[in-house]
């Protein structure tokens, strides 16, 4: 029998590409960056399944020139890049890589949200620029975070862990989603619901968590901005779009909140003008998932659930469970 056509659309870790080539003949792009919109439908034309990265857009016009595909198997959580419902029509099996990254993520945002508070980038540049000439009472001052409110938005997977991480911080934990937990996970978790409008009021740091969607685009607007304190800040490991960047952009060079940490951007990898230019924001190139251990059982987890669709088995990780008919 024929082997499978797989494509890899960025080079992911060997670990994940040595299992797909037991049993798939494996096309990697192997150059920096990821396959332009022509590459990547051109790749797409013979291949029964696509390893895809959080950039590629998989809609029905990458569909339509991928005729003999199978399955997408993104290396992502989020899959806002796919048009799973169209995916779904045609029989084609999504999965994602939920989990696996989940402490890595949580570890992000808090390293974002300490990184603001205490001004560590500006901090750093200030040493290297040879600007220490000693101690002094007012220099670099920035936010407690200990004894602080934290406030959720999103208490999924890394949500809840960005929850924990806040118990050593001695923080008051609020959440917001669609869903409330029950009682007794919100005393487990030590963590109290709030409507969106509410957490944004009384929160001292306002983390992002959940996924993008058409209800969560543009979630934090202006008039959300307004309602945080002008003490506080935000941090986004979501999408970006959850987030209207150029009101944010206002909202920082205002001052009408007090900084931001992003690991992501609404027009990624493009930046809105302005938000380069100023200090109260501490940007990250979507690494949030990006520790050798983490993106190791991403590839794993990312091939094996894409070799499980193309023999017919169930994938671990399966977005849209109807195509296996029950
Ligand atoms: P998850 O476990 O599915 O959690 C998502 C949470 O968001 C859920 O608790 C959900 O609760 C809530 N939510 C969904 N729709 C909502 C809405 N319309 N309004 C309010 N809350 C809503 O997902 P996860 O594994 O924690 O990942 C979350 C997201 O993080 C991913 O989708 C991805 O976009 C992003 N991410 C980014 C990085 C990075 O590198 N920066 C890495 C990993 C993940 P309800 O359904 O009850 O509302
Ligand atoms: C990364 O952003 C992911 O969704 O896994
Ligand atoms: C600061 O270094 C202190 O000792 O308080």
């Amino acid at each position: 029998m024929q082997r499978p056509k797989v494509l890899v659309t960025q080079a992911i870790p060997e670990e994940g590409l040595a299992i797909l080539r037991q049993e798939a003949e494996v096309q990697v792009n192997e150059k920096e960056g990821p396959l332009s919109r022509e590459e990547l439908l051109a790749a797409l034309c013979d291949k029964d399944g696509v390893l895809a990265m959080l950039a590629d857009i998989l809609d029905r016009e990458a569909m339509d020139a991928a005729p003999h595909l199978r399955v997408i198997s993104n290396y992502a959580v989020g899959i806002n890049n796919i048009d799973v419902p169209e995916a779904t029509r045609r029989g084609i099996v999504v999965t994602n890589t939920p989990g696996v990254l989940t402490e890595a993520t949580a570890d992000l945002a808090w390293a974002l949200l300490m990184a603001v508070a205490r001004r560590i980038v500006e901090a750093d540049a200030y040493v290297r620029a040879g600007k220490f000439t000693g101690w002094a009472p007012k220099l670099l001052l920035g936010g407690e975070v200990n004894g602080k409110v934290l406030g959720i938005v999103g208490l999924g997977r890394i949500g809840e862990a960005v929850a924990r991480r806040a118990r050593g911080f001695n923080m008051r934990v609020l959440y917001y989603q669609r869903t409330r937990r029950s009682p007794e996970e919100e005393a487990r978790l030590g963590v109290e619901y709030r409507p969106l409008h509410d957490l944004l009021r009384e929160a001292d740091f306002v983390s992002l968590h959940v996924p993008l969607t058409p209800e969560t685009r543009y979630l934090i607007g202006a008039r959300e901005l307004a309602l945080m304190k002008p003490t506080a800040y935000l941090i986004n490991t979501a999408r970006g779009p959850v987030v209207d960047e150029a009101a944010l952009v206002e909202a920082l060079r205002a001052r009408r909140i007090a900084g931001a940490g992003l690991d992501v951007f609404e027009h990624e990898p493009a930046l809105t003008p302005g938000l380069a230019d100023l200090e109260n924001v501490v940007l990250a190139p979507h690494i949030g998932s990006a520790t050798y251990e983490t993106r190791a059982k991403m590839a794993v987890l990312a091939a094996n659930d894409l070799l499980a669709a193309l023999r017919g088995e169930r994938p671990q990780h399966i977005v849209n469970p109807e195509v296996l008919g029950g």
